[in-house]
């Protein structure tokens, strides 16, 4: 049976996570921060407040989840992207902050034309972090949000629900299949580009997430190589093609563009200096 226990020294076993995370003060503190169901301001100005029972297990239960390195992200079944919440599952990736970086990309790029009824297209969608994004921000905007797995698509679709977005319409296919030819102002997809095999695999938060979401063929550049290809179907002319990578899969990508007949290929560092996102306009 669990003890009474505060605030104060429920925020003291932090040091438990100290072999999982160098942020595990941070951790702990949303962990309890999730269970009370408060901001983690509050549990500074209450150090004193006991636990219920039932939150005390809560808690304790979180911490031995996140001790054997279960991301925070399945623990809360939450994760903030851009201005907005979703809600995650181990059936879908967990949204990365570099990936904010090609939302903000596309909304620059569609700045001279954003009052138009553009189309866009997010391949590979997972919870639907950037189709979302890119729906609240321009409620005219129509968007095609695809995945290859049900489960993912069933999460984005009640993440929409959850933040009251009507303009994404969900299908399920690989990649462009199935989707209107000549179509689309702008295509997005972070698709997986980590190499089968590669040692990052088995760490950290990626030994939980799904492999389907992660892991690609040919050094991580197989579903990369099948989007170039497939997407000067689907692009209008000139429309831009915008792609997730890895830090060193900038001159690949690049090369898979250039051989597939797209021009103003460019590619844009993270905020940590990685190169991350390569831009390009469809041959048509
Ligand atoms: C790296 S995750 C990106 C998820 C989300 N877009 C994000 O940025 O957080 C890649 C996604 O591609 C999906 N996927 C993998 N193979 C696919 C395919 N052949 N066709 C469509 N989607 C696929 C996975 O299910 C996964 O949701």
């Amino acid at each position: 049976m669990s003890m009474v226990i505060t605030i104060k020294q429920a925020l003291s076993q932090a040091q438990r996570l100290q072999g999982v995370s160098e942020g595990w003060r941070l951790e702990s503190e949303i962990l309890l921060a999730h269970v009370l169901n408060c901001e983690r301001e509050t549990l500074f100005a209450w150090p004193a407040q006991e636990l219920s029972r039932q939150q005390a297990d809560a808690y304790q239960n979180m911490m031995q989840r996140r001790e054997r390195g279960e991301p925070i992200a399945y623990i809360t079944g939450k994760k903030a992207f851009w201005d907005f919440e979703l809600k995650v599952n181990p059936q879908v990736l967990i949204p990365r902050p570099e990936t904010e970086l090609l939302v903000e990309t596309a909304i620059n790029l569609l700045q001279p034309k954003c009052s138009a009824a553009l189309r866009l297209a997010d391949l590979g969608t997972g919870s639907g972090a950037i189709a979302l994004a890119l729906a609240r921000h321009r409620k005219h905007w129509r968007i095609t949000a695809v995945d290859i797995s049900p489960q993912a698509l069933a999460l984005a679709a009640e993440n929409a629900q959850l933040l009251q977005v009507e303009n994404i319409e969900f299908c399920e296919s690989s990649w462009c299949d199935g989707l209107d030819a000549r179509a689309y102002d702008l295509v997005a997809a972070n698709p997986p580009y980590v190499a089968v095999g590669d040692r990052h695999l088995q760490q950290g938060d990626l030994r939980f997430e799904p492999s389907i979401a992660l892991a690609a063929e040919a050094s991580g550049l197989s579903h990369l190589q099948e989007i170039v290809k497939k997407c000067r179907k689907i692009l209008k002319k000139e429309a831009w093609l915008l792609l997730e990578h890895g830090f060193d899969q900038k001159q690949a990508v690049s090369n898979l563009l250039r051989d597939a007949g797209y021009s103003n290929i460019s590619c844009a560092v993270d905020l940590a200096g990685v190169d991350r996102l390569t831009c390009a306009q469809s041959p048509g």
